[in-house]
């Protein structure tokens, strides 16, 4: 879910609306804002995109504060009533929250025996809870401080009382929350993203502390009241790296951009002597592990995968790759001296943030790699690098994705050459190569739509068929085409088939194999066969030097380790025409989320 807040002298409709837009990522099932003026607050909730919500709020009104929410549903189905903003007994307090607070039905025991509830939601039990222990403080602040206490979980919110058209209460712990600095005016927002147009100017919120927002002030205090002095700093994101431009999505116009983002991290990641440039603690740390352990989600998993890869085969290093989730409630037997490392696009998914905190109270070193440097995994990591591959709008992650990569295999190599293994790769040479490949590729479009037509017509699902690194690639080819086509995929070793997937290869089911590695080169053909034979639509990607005359489509030759940043590009662009093709919500996904703040 995304939050969003505006006081000052202007009319807030458009700042919350447009703030909103910017922050669907976050998930866009239902939304809704609430704006206070002398007339009262004025609540406007529906269930479906912000698009609708535009439709929906009457343009007579005007205020100059309020709040706006759109959401991820986690307690309760999507709908109007469950939409935020939700609203007190009396309707005296108003508040969006993300996050989910996990003794809800204690408080509801506890507290609020009596209190009648409209929403299934977790967030009412808050204002609820704020709106009874108001009528013991008699007092905003103090009854939203004692509210906070009680809960248990994650939150950033926003709350406005309908009795003082000054001040917007917001507060944050594991959620992410930034303050926006204006003049006249200030914002909150879930990220800089939403209000940029606004304000370059924002600080930091940090776990457990409220914040007044006034017109003209901001005032951070801990749960406890201590004042906290906090410097603002700039926001180093451009608007128009937020926009399509002339793209018809997001996610076709970030597929363009991973050349430029290969490009990028070249010059990023060298020094002036063609040196690699990286933090000497990140050097120091990496040296003196004995495991690292990488921790992901969805696609920064399966880059992940690819990672181990490059750290065992470079730099000797034993690597376990794991999924955050899992992770947090099933913890392996650790090594000596472990090193973590969080792969995260957007540095918030919570489920990594939760092992974060768990190996922090073991006290463990960790290293976050990351699109966005202020983010919580990045500011609660003892290090961080950065992917520079500039915001990622489209919930299908793809530029994150081999940026990902890209910084893996630099890290690899920074390693083993600490460790004095000499090698014979220069990754800075093999990923220009890399980025010429991956142009050349998404200039074959025309041809890649043309597959789709021939292999993904009306398929209800598709395999993906890979041996070794070709495996990882094929799993996040699967996620792609099945996350925005809705078309069942899965990628599976080419081995395990005859174990028991080969059963459902039936007439006609496209199967899509990976033929990028010399030494399965022979096995993976084998494996083609094998379902061709039983009726598959077989469409085999090899690179260049490895083809055959029967494959369908031939990606430049780039190094071995790196071939995952270029077949992944002819996949991503499988399942981007695959799902334009049935007409479905590219960047938005039904049920995703781009960011899930939520574990
Ligand atoms: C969500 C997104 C995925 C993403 C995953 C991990 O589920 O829909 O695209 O891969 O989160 O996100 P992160 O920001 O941690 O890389």
């Amino acid at each position: 879910c995304g939050i969003v807040g505006y006081i000052g002298q202007n009319d807030t409709k458009e700042v919350l609306l447009n703030g909103l837009e910017k922050l669907e990522y976050r998930g866009y099932d239902s939304a809704g804002i609430a704006m206070l003026n002398n007339e009262g607050v004025h609540v406007t909730k529906v269930k479906g995109r912000i698009a609708v919500l535009r439709d929906r709020v009457e343009p007579s009104i005007h205020a100059t504060m309020g709040i706006g929410h759109t959401r991820w549903a986690t307690h309760g189905v999507p709908s109007e009533e469950n939409a935020h903003p939700h609203q007190s007994a009396s309707g005296r307090f108003t508040l969006v929250h993300n996050g989910v607070i996990e003794n809800y039905h204690d408080i509801k025991k506890d507290h609020l025996q009596s209190t009648n509830f409209v929403s299934e939601t977790d967030t009412e039990v808050i204002v609820q809870l704020i709106e009874k222990l108001h009528d013991e403080y008699q007092d905003t602040k103090e009854s939203f401080r004692q509210a906070l206490k009680l809960l248990k979980g994650s939150y950033a919110i926003g709350l406005i009382d309908h009795e003082d058209q000054d001040t917007l209460y917001v507060a944050k712990n594991k959620s992410p929350l930034l303050v926006g600095i204006g003049e006249g005016f200030n914002l909150v927002a879930s990220d800089a993203m939403a209000t940029l147009k606004e304000t370059d100017q924002y600080v930091e919120i940090h776990d457990q502390e409220i914040v007044l927002v006034q017109r003209d002030s901001v005032e951070i205090q801990t749960l406890d009241g201590e004042v906290i002095t906090r410097e603002a700093y700039t926001a180093q994101l451009d608007v128009s790296d937020i926009e399509k431009g002339t793209y018809p999505h997001f996610m076709l116009k970030e597929i363009d951009e991973q050349p430029f983002v290969m490009r990028k991290i070249i010059n990023e990641y060298q020094t002036e002597n063609n040196e690699l440039k990286l933090d000497e603690n990140i050097r120091a740390a990496m040296k003196a592990c004995d495991r690292i352990y990488i921790i992901a989600a969805g696609t920064s998993y399966h880059a992940g995968l690819v990672g181990k890869e490059f750290i065992e085969k470079l730099a000797k290093v034993p690597v376990e790759v794991h999924v955050a989730s899992e992770f947090s409630y099933n913890m392996p037997l650790l090594s000596e001296k472990p090193l973590f490392v969080f792969i995260s696009q957007s540095g918030e998914t919570a489920d990594s943030r939760a092992v974060l905190v768990k190996i922090k109270e073991l006290g463990y070193p960790s290293l976050t790699i990351t699109n966005v440097p202020g983010s919580t995994l990045s500011r609660e990591a003892d290090y961080t690098l950065n992917l520079y591959a500039g915001p990622e709008i489209a919930v299908a992650s793809t530029k994150a994705y081999t940026a990902q990569i890209a910084v893996l295999a630099i890290l690899a190599v920074d390693t083993a050459k600490a460790q004095g293994i000499t090698l014979d790769f220069d990754p800075m040479q093999e990923l220009a190569i890399v980025a010429n490949a991956m142009e050349i590729l998404t200039d074959q479009k025309e041809g890649i739509e043309e597959l789709v037509r021939e292999y993904l017509p009306t398929s209800r699902n598709a395999f993906f068929i890979g041996r070794s690194t070709d495996y990882h690639v094929c799993m996040e080819g699967a996620l792609k085409l099945k996350e925005i086509s809705y078309i069942q995929a899965e990628g599976f070793a080419g081995g395990e088939l005859k174990h028991g997937t080969i059963a459902l290869i039936e007439e006609g089911t496209p199967v899509i194999a990976l033929a990028t590695q010399e030494n399965v080169n022979y096995s993976i053909r084998g494996n083609v066969q094998e379902v061709v034979a039983r009726g598959a639509n077989a469409l085999v990607i090899s690179m260049r030097g490895l083809e055959q005359d029967t494959d369908a489509f031939v990606i430049p030759h780039v190094h071995e380790l790196l071939t995952p940043l270029v077949s992944v590009v002819p996949l991503q662009l499988l399942a981007y025409y695959a799902a334009l093709h049935r007409d479905c919500d590219v960047d938005k996904p039904r049920n995703l989320a781009k960011s899930v703040t939520v574990e």
